[in-house]
């Protein structure tokens, strides 16, 4: 039977409440349960919440990445802000992550190989001697912020390091991230909202075209900025806002939900300490528990799709053309697929989660994230015998789109 189309509240609007994003899970069991399929009228998205929908559609060659125009509308906002917005989102729209093969498929082999394990394996030193610095203050112990204190220097320097970012530049990536990710949070009704994270996000576009100009200038270096000029350059004629685009992805996609993945993972095990014990333990443990902590709180909670055919998604007749929104949170939390989903098993062995996405699209800065988390992590529960919570609660970003904390304190003690 058909999901009944656009009944009741909106369902993505019960998520991005302040409840919601506190706490989405009670939405999405709920939706899972009644209608793992169902449609937002006031979003004009299919919201599928269950493993099966989420898997049919990733695995589905027929459906499209290309959303932006769809989406994002320059029209509900201020006229003053029209003109900068639909630049922004055309050039938004020009990532891969929106691009359907053969446009995607030349530059994810590029990002592959700038991004690969092997790559990322010769970034750990680098990315150690980042933690020795950012818990040196706390070698005795004490309270840390693990969001503004570790997790947000952390990525942002990482990823900046990678990109050839110069270190003067670094401070100005944290404002601009947080204006990106708004533009994947834009809710019906936040024009305001929305026309001052365009406005972010058309200065760092602007930023990156110049240090890209500046590297075109200059000499030659050995890094990722390099190979991603070099390839687009080679490729034919110059698409500069496809290219800022490109690595305003990187910048934002390495920082943004990296952060999300140490700040969450980070609370979840404080909220099982059973779990944390397990790795203090035996600290062999963190990097399959990075699984688990990606499963159990899904940085990127939602991904979209574009249907190009009818589909039949668990009941619900979906026509070309569509929006469909695919809750990785939801899906992770799937009973049908994970026992007793919300209990943290750092032995859980969750090969099927969707925190990095499936298919073609696969997270492709997936062993850099893993690799900071294993870092950063290994770091604490092997430095400090104690973890535990500290201070005021924790406070959760209020960006649905992408999980994370904006501030979590922690006590650290006892070497
Ligand atoms: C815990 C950290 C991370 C999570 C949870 C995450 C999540 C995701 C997800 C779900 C997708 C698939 C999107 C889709 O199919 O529509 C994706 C793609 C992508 N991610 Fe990540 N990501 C993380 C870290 C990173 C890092 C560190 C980088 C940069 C180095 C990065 C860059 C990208 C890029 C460029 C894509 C697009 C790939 C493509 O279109 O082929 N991500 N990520």
């Amino acid at each position: 039977m058909a999901a009944e189309v656009g009944a009741g509240p909106s369902p993505i609007g019960r998520m991005t409440t302040p409840e919601g994003i506190a706490d989405p899970y009670p939405v999405f069991d709920e939706l899972r349960a009644e209608r793992p399929v169902c449609r937002d009228d006031a979003y004009g998205v299919w919201v599928c919440t269950s493993h099966a929908a989420v898997q049919q559609v990733l695995s589905d060659p027929t459906v499209s990445s290309r959303r932006s125009e769809a989406y994002w509308d320059a029209d509900r906002l201020p006229a003053e802000v029209r003109a900068t917005a639909r630049a922004v989102y055309a050039a938004l729209g020009q990532r891969m992550l929106m691009q359907d093969p053969p446009e995607h498929t030349a530059t994810r082999k590029v990002m592959g190989a700038a991004f690969g394990k092997r790559a990322v394996a010769l970034l750990r030193p680098r990315i150690e001697a980042l933690v020795d610095e950012l818990l040196a203050p706390y070698a005795a112990g004490g309270s840390i912020d693990v969001v503004a204190d570790l997790a947000v220097p952390l990525s942002i320097r990482t990823i900046a390091e990678v990109l050839g970012v110069p270190p003067d530049d670094v401070g100005r990536i944290g404002a601009w991230a947080e204006d990106f990710a708004t533009t994947k949070d834009v809710r019906p009704g936040e024009p305001d909202r929305e026309a001052a994270a365009v406005r972010g996000v058309e200065a760092l576009l602007a930023y990156l075209g110049e240090l890209v100009g500046r590297r075109r200038a200059g000499p030659p270096r050995d890094d990722v900025l390099q190979l991603v000029v070099d390839a687009a350059d080679a490729t034919g004629p110059r698409e500069d806002a496809r290219l800022a685009a490109n690595l305003a992805g990187l910048l934002v996609g390495g920082h943004d939900t990296t952060t999300g993945l140490v700040s969450a993972g980070l609370l979840s095990l404080m909220r099982f300490p059973g779990e944390l014990a397990v790795l203090q333990d035996d600290p062999g443990l963190v990097v399959p528990a990075i699984e688990e902590l990606l499963r159990f709180e899904s940085p990127a909670q939602w991904i979209l799709r574009t249907t190009t055919r009818a589909m039949d998604l668990e009941g619900s007749e979906i026509g070309p053309g569509q929006l469909v929104g695919l809750f990785l949170g939801a899906a992770n939390r799937d009973p049908a697929v994970f026992a007793q989903p919300a209990r943290l098993d750092v032995r859980r062995r969750p090969t099927q989660h969707f925190a990095f996405g499936r298919g073609r699209h696969l997270c492709v800065g997936a062993p850099l994230a893993r690799l900071e988390a294993e870092l950063v992590l290994s770091a604490l529960v092997t430095r400090y015998r104690r973890l535990e919570p500290a201070g005021p609660a924790p406070v959760w970003r209020p960006n649905f789109a992408q999980r994370g904390l904006a501030r979590l304190e922690i006590r650290l003690s006892g070497r």
